[in-house]
């Protein structure tokens, strides 16, 4: 079977599913997306990621692309008709198609919408987390909004690529002061020899991860510290644990900072007990 991707209205074969050229996506990066795990048929934590994708589209004065109530039919529909159990859905609006000028179509146009889904490997995470990844620092370059998640990803793509050619599965941005803000698909994590976890706070200089929000209330749960503040590269470097959380990453243990080994150098005890937790405590939506 074939995959199926909702376009505009339509559920399509992938290689019939198109958007328009002058789609603002496209010229522009002018739109946003979601990334939400599905998980033994269940979508994870489908109120949070709505609840963002309605904050990024209020931040760049996008209106939604379906009533309320009608995306997460679609989202299900889009599910359904790939019969997916495991994998993630990815969601991308923009603001639309219209003849190519910077300022915002007047009068506006109607708002493009794209559902995707891809089957994964649930035991490919597994065996990944029980390696734990490499990661390698790079200077974040990104605009001054990665709040919002917008599909313009060109730093986070360079820096994933870069990483990539020093061996690592991830980068993790620092800034012009050293600090790690966050990775390049994923939030950073550290545990200092306190067994305190500590990770970026909330501000306009990191995504506020879906998957961190779950694991803060896992943390909180569990009566584990946490401290949220900002953290640095040389810091990181001395942690007990380090690890990076997002949609397609769960929890996944960080092994190696440019090279460095992390703690011992294995999967942090707490970081691989909180990846066994976090389906317990995520919502599951079907
Ligand atoms: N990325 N920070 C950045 C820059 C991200 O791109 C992501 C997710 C996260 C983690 O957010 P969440 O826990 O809501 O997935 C943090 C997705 C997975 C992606 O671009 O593929």
């Amino acid at each position: 079977m074939g995959r199926i991707a909702y376009v505009n209205g339509s559920y399509l074969p992938h290689n019939e599913a198109t958007v328009h050229i002058e789609d603002r996506g496209y010229q522009f990066g002018d739109g946003v997306y979601e990334v939400c795990e599905i998980h033994r048929g269940a979508l994870i934590d489908e109120g949070r990621h709505l609840a963002r994708l309605k904050r990024s589209l209020s931040e760049l004065q996008i209106a939604m692309p379906l009533a309320e109530g009608a995306l997460p039919i679609v989202l299900r529909e889009v599910m359904r008709r790939n019969r997916i159990k495991d994998g993630y859905l990815y969601l991308q609006v923009t603001r639309g198609v219209a003849p190519r000028e910077h300022c915002f179509p007047a009068p506006s146009v109607r708002p493009s919408l794209v559902v995707t889904t891809r089957a994964i490997d649930p035991n490919k995470g597994t065996t990944l987390a029980a390696a734990g990844i490499a990661v390698a620092s790079m200077p974040d370059i990104r605009w001054k909004r990665p709040d919002i998640k917008t599909i313009g990803l060109l730093p986070n793509v360079l820096a994933r690529q870069a990483a990539k050619e020093r061996g690592a599965q991830e980068a993790w941005l620092v800034d012009a002061e050293g600090m790690v803000t966050e990775g390049a698909a994923s939030n950073a994590w550290i545990v200092n020899s306190e067994n305190v976890i500590i990770t970026h706070q909330i501000d306009n200089t990191i995504l506020s991860g879906v998957t961190r929000a779950t694991l803060l209330d896992l943390i909180a749960a569990e009566g584990l510290r946490i401290e949220e503040r900002r953290f640095s590269l040389a810091e990181a470097k001395a942690a007990r644990e380090a690890f990076v959380t997002g949609a397609t990453s769960l929890v996944m243990p960080v092994v190696t900072i440019d090279g460095t080994p992390v703690g011992n150098g294995h999967p942090g005890l707490l970081a691989q007990r909180l990846r066994v937790l976090f389906h317990n405590v995520a919502k599951r939506s079907s």
